[in-house]
């Protein structure tokens, strides 16, 4: 007697894993970065989007700390005057002899002067304070007042990789001189369904600074931040922008969890306050991913 063998083959096929984004597409592996025998010239890149809350500072302190630690020498410039970037990586607002807003309007003040090493190797910030809010309307009536920001951080590009400006949540002056000063904008945004309103506005003025100040000015990418796996929602906003912007949305997408406003709290990157929690993973795969791009050094 013979026997048959059925073989069904929607059944046990052995499939090769292909990991894939949350929009599903397939997710390559980033190869660490290689390291670097020099150091320079450094890449500028704005983090942007005029909603607060979306996560520009929290990415700039954790992506700045994440590139450090693949040994990339970083520069995080706080160009809020809320000084959250400042107070999250420890340093008190109220204690600064000179910031950012002496950088941008005293031509005496260089960057050497402002410049604060962080406890994170390879990280150092220029911090800003309250004293910024005073520039927005003082350099109204400067000359090239959209590139004072660009002038003054031009020596930081022979020292540093990558310079991550953290903008404050408007597009008023001061984000425009990011702009200006940038190579590229990293835009985060909150994966909640309004959010997406204000990034068309937020292309428009990237492109009108492309055209009229910074022609070399590119989008980096879209980042999901706040991205909440449980939830249809956090799911749908992604793929809506994946539709409306295509492959500026990045593979990784940073997830909601309450370790960033605790690493906040602590004034360290979450690398460093929970360094192997699924939060500062995200972060050094950002890191990876902008790498390999060639969107950071
Ligand atoms: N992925 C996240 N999950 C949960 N909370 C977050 C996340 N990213 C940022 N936060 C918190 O949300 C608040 C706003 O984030 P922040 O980075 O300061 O935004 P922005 O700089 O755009 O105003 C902060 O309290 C921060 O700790
Ligand atoms: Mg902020």
């Amino acid at each position: 007697m013979t026997q048959t063998v059925t073989y069904d083959a929607t059944l046990d096929i052995p499939r090769p894993e292909v990991p894939t984004d949350v929009v599903g597409r397939p997710l390559p592996e980033f190869a660490d970065p290689a390291p670097l025998a020099s150091h320079g010239p450094a890449r500028i890149v704005a983090m942007c989007n005029q909603k607060g809350g979306v996560g520009k500072t929290t990415t700039t302190i954790n992506l700045g700390a994440a590139l450090a630690e693949y040994g990339r020498r970083v520069l995080l410039v706080d160009f809020d005057p809320q000084g959250a970037a400042s107070v999250g990586l420890g340093v008190n607002p109220h204690d600064l002899e000179l910031s950012v807003y002496n950088l941008v309007m005293d031509r005496d003040v260089q960057l050497d002067d402002v410049v604060l090493p962080t406890a994170i190797d390879g990280l150092d910030v220029v911090p800003a304070n309250i004293d910024l809010s005073a520039a927005e309307v003082q350099l109204v009536g400067e000359v090239a007042r959209e590139s004072v920001l660009a002038r003054a951080l031009r020596p930081a590009l022979d020292d540093y990789d990558v310079v991550l400006v953290d903008c404050q949540p408007s597009l008023g002056l001061l984000t425009v001189n990011a702009l200006t000063a940038a190579h590229g904008v990293l835009i985060p945004l909150e994966c909640e369904f309004f959010a997406l309103r204000g990034v068309a506005l937020l292309i428009e003025t990237i492109e009108k600074v492309r055209d009229r100040l910074n022609p070399a000015l590119q989008i980096d990418g879209i980042l999901p931040t706040m991205y909440d796996s449980r939830t249809l929602h956090s799911r749908e906003v992604v793929a809506r922008v994946h539709e409306a912007f295509g492959e500026t949305l990045l593979h990784t997408v940073i997830g909601r969890t309450v370790k960033f406003p605790d690493a906040s709290v602590a004034a360290e990157p979450i690398t460093a306050y929970a360094p192997s929690h699924a939060g500062a993973a995200a972060y050094r795969q950002l890191a990876r991913e902008l790498v390999a791009r060639g969107d950071s050094a």
